[in-house]
């Protein structure tokens, strides 16, 4: 890692004259440089170096610059590429910025200049990657190799940026709210605010005021005017969290500012108008309670314009290591702790236990081991009650006694990291595979940066694909 923490530019000239004054002025200035005296050897050398930044000349033998460039961009989209250009062909370097080169400088390029264009490039650099951190930041990611929660993340990229209502089901703790925290990030309300209500907390009366606000007067008590929730998701997303559990005449009132896109707040003869895209959540079965009546048919099919079903933890126990290295990482954040690892034993449990609790559940049971925990490694002894007896019979949970413990520890330590980079190399390849080698997009469904990725791509020899 630490080589990817200094600044690093590759660069690619056939003159190693040229070569040598761009490294003694770019070195002075703090830049760790690589050089590629072509092209073909730029490219081999592109996972070994990682720069932040290509400074490639125009002209070569061999492949030419701007082929070298689109090469670089098929590889590593966001590499910032700067072009160098004999004087008098300006006009080819700037055909080449149309075609994606963040820069160019003619040759012999001036120091100060040079060194000025390449902080300019790293900065646009790092603006991307923090770009990227703000779309998804990393500890908000929807994690799991299944083909179900791939799917999930399918149709967030798909529905996130229209204007479809979004109706998210599932069982509690299967990560409802992080799928709407999802599709709101991918709109184009992103940078409005996203209102959460949770419909099942309130009493009716102060969810209903909640929702549309009230005027001054509107009840005793209503010394001034409040907006409503729907005023304050302006230009943004209201997020209505348990609608499986709204009182039957706020139905009638929610279906009605769906329909006509105005509120009226309590007390008020005046509609507001709203601008706001809803996204919607429950546990319960709204199909059964359409059937049964108690909930409404026409709003249910307002508000499943689109439905995105979470399946239960149960139904997609391939997720638990991935999931379980995840929250362990962000937990681990939270709590100051590193937990380099689960023993075979421990995840064995894991894949035993039926979680009616689903992913929360883990996540409890992995913070509470977290914190009990001795060792960087995991182990059956900070299993809770619910999870002990899973453990199998290859692992005495009960052992107390030092010594022995440790001895234990030690000897199946090694299979152990044999057993997670085996699960680990899995993960990877399921993950290409479903992205066809998109790197981001993998490194987004893996829960990793996408420099984490393409270190871990190197470990397994994956760089290939
Ligand atoms: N696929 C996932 N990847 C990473 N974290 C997840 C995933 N699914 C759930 N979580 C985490 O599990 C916890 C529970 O998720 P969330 O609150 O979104 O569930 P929910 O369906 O809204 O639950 P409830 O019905 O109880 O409100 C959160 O901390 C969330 O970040
Ligand atoms: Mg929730």
């Amino acid at each position: 890692m630490t080589k990817n923490d200094e600044r690093t530019v590759l660069v690619v000239d056939d003159e190693p004259g040229h070569r040598l004054m761009v490294r003694a002025v770019l070195e002075d200035v703090g830049w760790k440089v690589a050089e590629a005296p072509n092209g073909e050897k730029a490219l081999a050398m592109l996972d070994a170096v990682q720069p932040h930044v290509a400074l490639v000349d125009m002209k070569m033998p061999g492949m030419d610059g701007v082929t070298l460039m689109r090469e670089l961009h098929a590889r590593t989209p966001d590499l910032p590429v700067v072009l160098l250009t004999a004087f008098g062909s300006v006009g080819s370097a700037v055909e080449a910025m149309k075609q994606g080169a963040f820069n160019y400088l003619t040759k012999p390029a001036d120091n100060d200049e040079l060194a000025a264009v390449l902080e300019k490039s790293y900065e646009y650099r790092r603006l991307i990657d923090e770009n990227a951190r703000l779309r998804l930041p990393q500890d908000e990611a929807i994690v799991g190799g299944s083909a179900n929660i791939a799917r999930v993340r399918e149709l967030i990229d798909q529905a996130g940026p229209s204007e479809a209502t979004v109706l998210i089901l599932g069982e509690s703790g299967t990560g409802k709210e992080l799928v709407a925290d999802g599709l709101h990030r991918a709109s184009v309300r992103a940078r409005k605010p996203l209102i959460k209500v949770n419909c099942a907390a309130l009493p009716a009366d102060l969810l209903e005021s909640e929702l549309f606000g009230y005027v001054k007067g509107a009840f005793t008590g209503a010394v001034k005017d409040k907006p409503g929730r729907f005023q304050l998701a302006a230009g943004g997303t209201l997020f209505l969290d348990e609608i499986g559990d709204m009182p039957a005449h706020l139905q009638a009132k929610l279906l009605r500012a769906l329909q006509e896109k105005v509120v009226e707040p309590l007390g008020s003869v005046k509609a507001v108008e709203t601008d706001v895209r809803i996204l919607a959540a429950t546990n319960r079965d709204l199909r059964a309670d359409v059937a049964s009546g108690r909930f409404r048919e026409d709003l249910y099919y307002r508000l499943a314009v689109l439905e995105i079903a979470i399946p239960p933890l149960r139904e997609r126990l391939s997720d638990l290591p991935l999931l379980a290295g995840h929250l362990l990482r962000k937990l681990g954040k939270k709590n100051n702790k590193e937990i380099r690892a689960v023993s075979p034993a421990f995840l064995e449990a894991l894949t035993r236990h039926n979680w009616p609790g689903n992913v929360r559940e883990l996540e409890n049971v992995l913070e509470r081991a977290l914190i009990l925990a001795r060792a960087d490694v995991l182990g059956p002894e900070l299993l809770p009650p619910q999870l002990a007896g899973l453990a199998g019979s290859s692992c005495p949970s009960g052992t107390e006694g030092g010594a022995e413990a440790a001895a234990n520890a030690d000897t199946t330590h090694a299979g152990l990291e044999d057993a997670m980079e085996d699960a680990e190399r899995e993960a990877l390849v399921r993950a290409l595979d479903t992205y066809t080698g998109h790197r981001e997009k993998t490194a987004d469904a893996l829960g990793i940066s996408r420099r984490t990725l393409q270190y871990k791509l190197k470990k397994y020899g994956l760089t290939k694909r």
